[in-house]
């Protein structure tokens, strides 16, 4: 039985980072099970493959689509970037910002996620933005602090978080390597993150937050029963329909 959180909405969020579903778009979204329970469902594909995904969604109420970043300027002379407003132009609703991908191969600080998180935020994005620890970090009890200096920067990147934010709590030695949160551990750093969120806002400001990481069929109900976790931010096991569809199933 899932236990419902503070946020009646969950979401379960694809990140196909630098791929596609092997089976083609068409075919993943025609086989995309109509999502129940007031699961909401997302997909972030790469930049160009926006639009497809956007007309495929369009009659699809369960169904959001949403960019993998974005810039933290609104236009000019920087080149390789897209803008906020220019994927709300073409129908994006969210945008994941902060992914540990962008802060570790790419050199992304908190301050420049916390503007990023803005700048979507102010052009009509929801932000999705991700924190978590390295295994380093877990292992030198310094999980809090890390959390800590991430929310930090984004919490001063809006002064006050907007409504629509959604946090993800990925930690960084689970992304991509089969080694899961335990549900305790996952359960437990959301709490933290709350708490922590409480204090940097000086309260009153609940956030959903998903858990990504791992997340697969196998482990998906036992995360989701752990408490605290309001969804899923799914890497590898996304760019399958059926595991997709297998991971949608334990919301319902
Ligand atoms: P993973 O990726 O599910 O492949 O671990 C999650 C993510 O990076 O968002």
């Amino acid at each position: 039985m899932v236990r419902l959180t503070r946020m009646e909405t969950r979401r379960l969020v694809a990140n196909w980072k630098m791929n596609l579903p092997p089976e083609g778009i068409e075919q993943f979204v025609a086989s995309l099970q109509k999502a129940a329970g007031g699961l909401q469902l997302g997909i972030a594909p790469p930049f160009p493959f926006l639009p497809v995904l956007v007309s495929a969604a369009a009659h699809r109420e369960d169904l959001v689509i949403g960019a993998q970043n974005c810039s933290d300027r609104e236009s000019g002379a920087f080149t390789g970037e897209v803008s906020a407003g220019m994927l709300t132009s073409i129908g994006a609703e969210f945008v994941i910002v902060g992914h540990s991908e962008r802060r570790h191969l790419f050199g992304e600080d908190s301050v420049l996620v916390g503007r990023k998180a803005r700048i979507a935020a102010d052009s009509g994005l929801r932000p999705l933005v991700c924190v978590g620890e390295q295994e380093q970090s877990r292992e030198n009890g310094e999980t809090e602090v890390v959390l800590e200096e991430q929310l930090r920067g984004l919490v001063e990147g809006f002064g006050e978080l907007p409504a629509n934010l959604l946090l993800a709590y990925e930690p960084v030695w689970a992304i991509g390597t089969g080694k899961v949160a335990t549900p305790e551990i996952a359960s437990e750093t959301h709490a933290s993150i709350r708490a922590i969120v409480e204090r940097l806002t000086s309260g009153g400001t609940q956030v959903s937050i998903l858990y990504g990481g791992s997340v697969s069929p196998d482990n998906a109900d036992a995360l989701v029963n752990a408490g605290g976790i309001d969804g899923f931010l799914v890497g590898g096991a996304s760019l399958s329909s059926s595991k997709f569809n297998a991971i949608a199933a334990v919301f319902g």
